[in-house]
């Protein structure tokens, strides 16, 4: 068994519901038949409708962007990840830095959320990555070495193996500023072994790591050559079908 290539698109805050529609009919009518997974993570109000557009397309998967950790109740304006499965997702973007940044979510928090989703069946995408200071400061494999600790090492090796890893440096997210493959690759080769200490060498080589972080058509085949790079969560270049589509074929 290998393990799964991955193009995931989110696409945070954009697009309406009819065009969010339009550019779903776009990538079914331009995706080729692939053994990569192409999950595409829409804002909430277009999960059930994009989950029926895309129910005949094997490699188009169903993500959302965030969900509660708590299973229902009194908590207006949230929604759970009973909800999510309910409708047919089964991915989960969590820990985005944006969600760290705006919205103020720690990797406890991140940590709950995660059990969550796992409880559902579903798959979270877990995201870690530092910012500008602290790569400059030579911090780096320090800080997403802890980010992992703190929001997954909890789990058995059974639910490890749900849990797809996307790294994102904070510094290239929306930034036009993409890592370095070297850089990406000696990111994704530093979580690998970390899984590989605390599961084993089985668990860490059928662990999916994204690399995000303005991935674009230019871009990607050069970061997913690396050995250790799985595939890409790619945010701006998802809402363009063709750039999306072509990232996919970037394998
Ligand atoms: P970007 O976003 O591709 O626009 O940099 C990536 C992400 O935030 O997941």
């Amino acid at each position: 068994m290998s393990r799964q290539r991955i193009v995931a698109g989110n696409w945070k805050m954009n697009k309406t519901y009819e065009e969010g529609r339009a550019l779903v009919k776009d990538i079914v009518g331009q995706l080729q038949p692939t053994e990569t997974l192409v999950i595409l993570c829409p804002p909430f109000l277009h999960l059930n409708s994009i989950s029926g557009q895309i129910k005949d397309v094997r490699s188009l998967k169903l993500g959302a962007q965030n969900c509660h950790q708590e299973g229902s109740g009194a908590y207006t304006g949230e929604v759970s990840a009973a909800m999510l499965q309910s409708v047919g997702v089964e991915y989960v973007i969590l820990g985005h830095s944006e969600r760290r940044e705006y919205f103020g979510e720690t990797d406890e928090l991140i940590a709950k959320k995660i059990d969550a989703t796992l409880k559902e069946g579903l798959h979270p995408i877990y995201c870690c990555g530092e910012k500008l200071d602290v790569r400059e400061a030579g911090g780096h494999l320090d800080l997403v070495a802890a980010q992992i600790k703190t929001a997954l090492f909890h789990l058995s090796a059974a639910d490890f193996e749900k849990v797809v890893i996307a790294y994102e440096p904070v510094w290239a997210i929306g930034t036009g500023k993409t890592a370095t493959s070297q850089q990406a690759q000696e990111m994704h080769a530093h979580i690998r072994s970390l899984i590989a200490s605390k599961y084993d060498q089985q668990v860490a080589g059928l662990t999916s790591i994204l690399y995000g972080g303005s991935c674009n058509p230019s871009n990607a085949a050069e970061l997913f050559s690396q050995a250790d790079v799985d595939g890409g969560l790619i945010g701006g270049a998802s809402l363009k079908a063709g750039d999306f589509v072509a990232i996919v074929n970037s394998f």
